[in-house]
C-alpha cells in the first residue's frame, strides 16, 4: 500500500503575544495526513484547533516547525504568496456558512473563480454549474442565502469551497448550526468529497456523531495531540 502523505506537520508550534503573556495554544505537534482521508479534529474550546486549522489552510503561519501540504512547504510563503497559494489549493467552509446575503447562490460560488483571470466566463459559468450539482442544488442556482434553509445555506458553502476544484478541504464545526438530518446530509457530502473525489478533508467539530463520519479522529487538548477512540468505531463500522 502507498499512501500519499498530504499534509505533514512537524514540531509545529503558534503562540500568541497578549500583552505581557505568551499564549501557546499549538506546541511542537506531530501530524500526518493522506491524501484523499477524512479527519475529524476534537478537543475542548480554546484548545487551539481554529488555530491548527487557520495554519493548515494557510491564513496563519506557524511560530516555528515545518508545515507542508500537498508537497509545498508552507513555512517558505510569504503572506501573499499564501494568499495565492489557498486560492488555488484550499476550501474553507464555516460554521455559519459566510454566504454574502445581497449574492444568490450562483453568485456565492462563483465568487473564488472571480480572482481567476486566467478562466473565460463559459469556463466559470461550467464550474459553477457542477459544484452546485454536486451538492444537489441546481435548482436553487438563483436564491438568495435568505430564501434557503440553513443545511441548503451550507450545502453552498461547499460548492463555493470545492469550486476552484482545490485538494484540501478544512471545515470548523460545518454541522454545528444544523439540525440533525442536515447535519448528516452535510457529513454524507464530505464524505463523497473524500471517498469519490479525493479531497483531503479536515473538520473540527464538537460533535461525537460527526467525529464518527471521518475515518480517523485527532484530539487536541493542551497543546498537544492524541489519536482518539472515535477513530476505532469509525474503523469498524
Ligand atoms: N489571533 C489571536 N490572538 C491572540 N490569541 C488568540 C488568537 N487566536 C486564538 N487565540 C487564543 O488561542 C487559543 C486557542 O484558540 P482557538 O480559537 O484555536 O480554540 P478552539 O479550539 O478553536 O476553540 P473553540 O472550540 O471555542 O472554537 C485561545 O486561548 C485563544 O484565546
Ligand atoms: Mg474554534
Amino acid at each position: 500500500m502507498n499512501t500519499e502523505i498530504f499534509i505533514e506537520c512537524e514540531k509545529l508550534s503558534k503562540s500568541y503575544q497578549k500583552g505581557r503573556n505568551t499564549i501557546t495554544p499549538l506546541e511542537s505537534l506531530d501530524l500526518e495526513v493522506s491524501k484523499g482521508e477524512f479527519m475529524a479534529l476534537m478537543g475542548p474550546s480554546g484548545s487551539g484547533k481554529t488555530t491548527l486549522l487557520n495554519l493548515i489552510a494557510g491564513i496563519d503561519r506557524p511560530t516555528s516547525g515545518t508545515l507542508a501540504v500537498g508537497g509545498e512547504d508552507l513555512t517558505s510563503y510569504s503572506r501573499s504568496e499564501l494568499t495565492e497559494w489557498r486560492s488555488r489549493n484550499c476550501g474553507y467552509i464555516f460554521q455559519l456558512y459566510h454566504l454574502v446575503p445581497i449574492l444568490t447562490a450562483y453568485e456565492n460560488v462563483e465568487l473564488p473563480l472571480l480572482l481567476d483571470k486566467s478562466l473565460s466566463r463559459k469556463q466559470r459559468n461550467e464550474r459553477v454549474e457542477s459544484a452546485l450539482d454536486l451538492v444537489g442544488l441546481a435548482d436553487r442556482a438563483g436564491h438568495r442565502p435568505s430564501e434557503l434553509s440553513g443545511g441548503q445555506e451550507q450545502r453552498v458553502a461547499i460548492a463555493r469551497a470545492i469550486v476552484a476544484d482545490p485538494g484540501l478541504l478544512v471545515a470548523d464545526e460545518p454541522t454545528g448550526d444544523l439540525d440533525r438530518e442536515s447535519g448528516a446530509q452535510i457529513l454524507e457530502l464530505l464524505k463523497a468529497l473524500a471517498g469519490d473525489y479525493g479531497k483531503t478533508i479536515v473538520m473540527v467539530t464538537h460533535d461525537v456523531l460527526a467525529a464518527e463520519a471521518a475515518a480517523r479522529t485527532l484530539r487536541l487538548d493542551k497543546g498537544r495531540l492524541s489519536e482518539s477512540g472515535a477513530q476505532l468505531k469509525g474503523e469498524l463500522v
